[in-house]
């Protein structure tokens, strides 16, 4: 039966009807319908509408149609998944049934369902973006973790020997990278310092999801189709069984309002940003001219036309993907702008958008997530990157003003030394005492010092910086609070 035919003399244009239904994709709100759906009936019991039986009948059909599932056939003559409960619950347990809807709207019905699917994802989302968190954060501690303990003493060797420390790095010690600006490369950093400056991406995204959960998480149900239901509903009841934290409060606005939606598909804009970039300096590290990182045959693919190829398609595929979700994100704005108050059509198209995001991005970090466990770093590249390209300038330059050199005049007489070097095609700690006279430096044996790679990392000596034993703290807090997410465990109906 129809939910609303009485008032019409004919039934609607076959196309038109097949067309403004929302049953193929609202199907997956069943779990969340049913729900809502228990937490009303009991308040139409208590409110007197249905008797003791009668709710026990209604609850049994209830739990039977979650337990069933969305039917595996879509049935035409089914508008949408309140219809579809509506319908089943009366096959199941007769006329009360019909008693069901007293009280409500779908507008309302919608507005809560969509909170609850919401919701949910939100709590599953956070852990797997703590998960790939946590990928990250173990890669850091095995790039670096055995020498960050701080008694080991500084190692002074000249950026260009790498003899004496390669070996000892491979895969142990405090292993080096290049840190680029511009693409070009700028200073060393530890690796662990490198990876861990995704991990503050992921914590923000944890954040901004947290955000959201916190502000959806308050209950529609009982503002009826605009202004408010007509029967004496516990609304505070209805609230506390769908674990909402309270009855939302203003009817028109409820049954409107989309903010959640829009709120929860940015973050996961967000999200996908922060994969795309990812995704992207891999690619680029993965490549015979980086040759930074080994790409794991499990997230690989191979060329049907090149015998030799191995193609990083996980990485190209979650860049690519992306997109996708700022495609949803914006049709979520057009869907809703210049919306009169409160609940109109338009507002359905607002589904579709939500479920999309939130199944393209956690397929994205499951993939990611396995990926990042399996890659393995070549440190030896990473290193030998590391040790060539003047990168120890600004260490120099820092001892001269050490010394009192005004860094203005430092940063021009390095930038000769610099210039010398490259005439020579030699580095800064291979550069003679001679040629630093040349330029205006005394080059004693604590200059030289300066332009070690221990040296050289060790000046970044704050908070947040990329001394070793920074590296170390920001390690553990990181571990920390991604614990701290994953340990929220939201129960959810
Ligand atoms: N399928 C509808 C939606 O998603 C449910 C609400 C229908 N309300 C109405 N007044 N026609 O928006």
């Amino acid at each position: 039966m129809k939910m609303w035919s009485g008032r019409f003399n004919q039934g609607p244009d076959a196309e038109f009807e097949q067309w403004q239904r929302s049953f193929p994709f609202d199907r997956l709100l069943l779990p969340y319908e049913v729900a809502a759906s228990k937490a009303h009936a009991s308040a139409l019991a208590k409110a007197g509408v249905l008797s003791g039986d009668e709710l026990a009948a209604t609850l049994i059909a209830l739990d039977q149609i979650a337990s069933e599932g969305a039917p595996e056939a879509d049935d035409p003559a089914i508008e949408d998944v309140h219809h579809y409960v509506e319908s089943r619950v009366v096959e199941l347990a007769g006329e009360v049934g019909y008693k069901l809807h007293t009280g409500r709207s779908r507008n309302e019905q919608i507005a809560t369902d969509l909170r609850l699917y919401v919701r949910a994802q939100i709590d599953d989302l956070t852990t797997l973006l703590a998960e790939f968190g946590n990928a990250f954060a173990k890669q850091a501690e095995t790039s670096g973790a055995p020498s960050f303990a701080p008694d080991r003493g500084p190692r002074q060797v000249p950026l260009s020997d790498l003899s004496g420390w390669l070996g000892e790095s491979v895969g142990q010690a405090d292993n080096v990278m290049p840190a680029y600006t511009h693409l070009q490369r700028a200073e060393p950093v530890l690796v662990a310092h490198w990876l861990l400056a995704y991990v503050e991406m992921f914590l923000r995204d944890l954040d901004r999801l947290a955000d959201c959960r916190k502000r959806l998480n308050v209950c529609p149900l009982g503002s009826g189709a605009i202004a408010g239901t007509i029967l004496p509903l516990d609304r505070a009841a209805i609230a506390e069984e769908l674990e909402f934290a309270a009855p939302t409060a203003n009817s028109i606005d409820a049954t409107s309002d989309r903010d959640f939606a829009i709120e929860f598909v940015q973050a996961l804009s967000l999200v996908a940003l922060h994969l795309s970039r990812w995704a992207e300096e891999f690619i680029l590290f993965a490549t015979a001219e980086f040759g930074f990182l080994k790409l794991p045959e499990e997230y690989s693919t191979g060329s049907s036309a090149m015998p030799q190829k191995k193609n990083p398609d996980a990485l190209e595929l979650i860049r690519g993907k992306a997109g996708k979700v700022y495609a949803d994100a914006t049709a979520l704005f057009i869907s809703a702008k210049g919306l009169p108050l409160a609940y109109n059509k338009d507002l359905q198209e607002t589904q579709q958008p939500v479920f999309s995001a939130a199944q393209q991005v956690s397929s994205m970090l499951r993939v990611a997530t396995g990926f990042m466990q399996a890659v393995e770093f070549n440190y030896g590249r990473m290193q030998q990157a590391a040790s060539s390209g003047f990168m120890n300038a600004q260490s120099a330059a820092a001892h001269l003003v050490r010394q009192g050199v005004p860094f203005r005049h430092a940063h021009e007489l390095i930038g000769k030394a610099v210039r010398l070097c490259v005439e020579q095609g030699c580095e800064l700690e291979q550069l003679s005492k001679e040629n630093y006279m040349l330029c205006g430096i005394a080059a004693d044996e604590q200059f030289y010092t300066a332009l070690t790679l221990n040296e050289v990392l060790a000046i970044h000596n704050v908070p947040g910086g990329t001394a070793p034993q920074r590296v170390l703290k920001s390690l553990q807090t990181a571990k920390e609070e991604l614990s701290q997410f994953l340990g929220v465990a939201h129960a959810c109906t």
